[in-house]
């Protein structure tokens, strides 16, 4: 054999060229970028320290054990790197080889990847795109999701994890994406299903695209599975950089602070005539976000599915900022009660109730029933809760409620019911907001707030675990 040196150099670029130039070749044909290539685009240039490119498969059965079929690195490029200065651990399924399919090899690299990161605090990422478990081998392939799986619950909490979907993930391997904090997607190259389209034509004899069952389209705005679709592999890599940016890097890491140009007491006058003065008519909740945020930068979560919530990272201040708005554009029906909107509701309630960051509340307009409560009110530990002059707090709307208090019997009562609860006073008298302000200054109030509030500290009774409605 040729000597060591000559070995590892030979070994090192057949690793870089993963499953070959034809194959590469195919995958960018397919519009797709190599496994590879999407790291560098990924980390910050020269940050990335690879592990495990020696790592061969142990399969012997169906020729697997063949030098042909052997490829250094097998078909994951994992190791750690650096995004805009911050640690991150990363893993890269290549397709060039067995169609990244995952076999025992596959799993432990990304299994130990998993640990250090979890040891040291830092986020994982993993870049998606494989035929599923190894075929060859059988149940040493399922074992391997099964400690992936292990450890994606175990970290969950302590680092964050990101899956960016890039091209297929079907099968069991759907249940690593589907644990982590946030799957994103590729649109057009990539898809998730437990089953494909053929097993389910065999079942129920539906007729289905790949792309209908499990393309982003669906995933964003059907299923609720994914959480942003992007363009193409190199949009989805720069959004992923700069999603990163508002994330702490673990569960003992405060969330990352930005230089910030945009004045804190910059005030916003536009928003002093936003909210229109008929009440039923609507105004678009993206709008206040934006004018009150760092540069009108809202990094909006899940932006086609559930769209009468507005959900997205911000920054204010330069502080990362986690944003829940109602938006008044899209209304709801009986879809709602159908989808089991008390059970999500009550999700949503625990979530605010539950959590411990600063909480600030601002009631726009309308805080109606449960909604009024659901949404961060004081009673829930909202830290600083604020009405603006066009916030109406009350049961219900004024008409529905003359209807069953009065039932239509008692003149004016209408005209009574909006004097008395169609403004912020019954909430600001008992103390249950703690200014009515002027919308123009909702900017500066809540920087200034999230000044005071950076050194809150609050716990909740001890408990194994909570039981927040699924
Ligand atoms: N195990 C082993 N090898 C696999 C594999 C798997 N699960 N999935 C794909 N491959 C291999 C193929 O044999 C092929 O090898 P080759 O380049 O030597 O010919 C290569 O990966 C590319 O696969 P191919 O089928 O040519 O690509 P495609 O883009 O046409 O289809 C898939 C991609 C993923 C749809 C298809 O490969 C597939 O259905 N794979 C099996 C999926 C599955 O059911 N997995 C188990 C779920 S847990």
């Amino acid at each position: 054999p040729p000597p060591v040196p000559q070995r590892i150099e030979e070994k090192r670029r057949a690793a870089l060229l993963g499953g070959g130039q034809a194959r590469i070749d195919a995958q960018h044909k397919r519009g797709k970028l190599t496994a590879r290539e999407r790291i560098l685009l990924l980390l910050d240039p020269d940050s990335f320290d690879e592990y495990d490119m020696f790592v061969e498969h142990r399969c012997t059965d169906f020729g697997m054990d063949s030098s042909k079929n052997k490829y250094p690195g097998d078909s994951v490029v994992t190791g750690r790197g650096r995004i805009n200065g911050r640690l991150a651990y990363v893993f890269s399924q290549d397709f060039t080889v067995f169609g990244g399919s995952l076999s025992g090899a596959h799993a432990q690299k990304i299994c130990k990847i998993m640990d250090q990161a979890a040891m040291v605090g830092a986020p994982v990422i993993g870049l998606n795109d494989s035929g599923g478990a190894r075929i060859q081998e059988g149940v040493e392939s399922l074992a391997g999701y099964a400690d992936i799986f292990l450890r994606n619950v175990l970290c969950s909490g302590v680092v964050p994890q990101i899956s960016l979907i890039m091209g297929p993930c079907a099968g069991g391997a759907v249940y690593s994406p589907a644990l982590t904090d946030f799957t994103f997607m590729v649109k057009d190259t990539s898809y998730l299903f437990i089953t494909g389209p053929d097993v389910v034509k065999s079942v129920t004899n539906e007729d289905v695209t790949q792309e209908q069952l499990g393309g982003a389209k669906t995933h964003t705005a059907v299923s609720g599975v994914a959480h942003r679709a992007f363009e193409n592999d190199i949009d989805a890599l720069l959004n992923l950089r700069e999603f990163f940016n508002y994330l702490p890097l673990s569960n003992r890491d405060p969330a990352p602070v930005c230089e910030c140009h945009d004045p804190s007491d910059r005030p916003v006058p536009e928003l002093d005539t936003i909210v229109p003065s008929e009440s039923a008519k609507a105004y678009d909740m993206l709008d206040i976000i934006h004018s009150i945020v760092d540069e009108r930068e809202f990094f909006e979560i899940m932006p086609s599915y559930a769209r009468n919530i507005v959900v997205g990272f911000a920054r204010m201040n330069g502080r990362t900022v986690g944003i829940v708005g109602n938006q008044p554009k899209v209304a709801s029906g009986t879809a709602q009660e159908y989808g089991g909107i008390i059970r999500h509701g009550a999700k949503l309630l625990f979530a605010f109730a539950e959590a411990t960051v600063p909480k600030i509340t601002v009631i726009t307009r309308k805080a109606y029933g449960g909604a009024y409560d659901v949404m961060s009110s004081k009673h829930l530990r909202g830290d600083v809760n604020y009405a603006w002059p066009t916030a109406e707090v009350a049961v219900m709307g004024a008409k529905g409620a003359v209807q069953i208090i009065f039932r239509g019997k008692e003149a004016n009562a209408e005209e009574e019911y909006v004097d008395k609860f169609a403004n912020p006073f019954p909430a600001a008298v008992r103390g249950f907001v703690d200014d009515i302000i002027q919308p123009s200054t909702t900017r500066t109030r809540i920087c200034h707030d999230l000044d005071v509030l950076a050194s809150k500290s609050q716990s909740s009774p001890w408990k194994k675990h909570a039981n927040i409605p699924l």
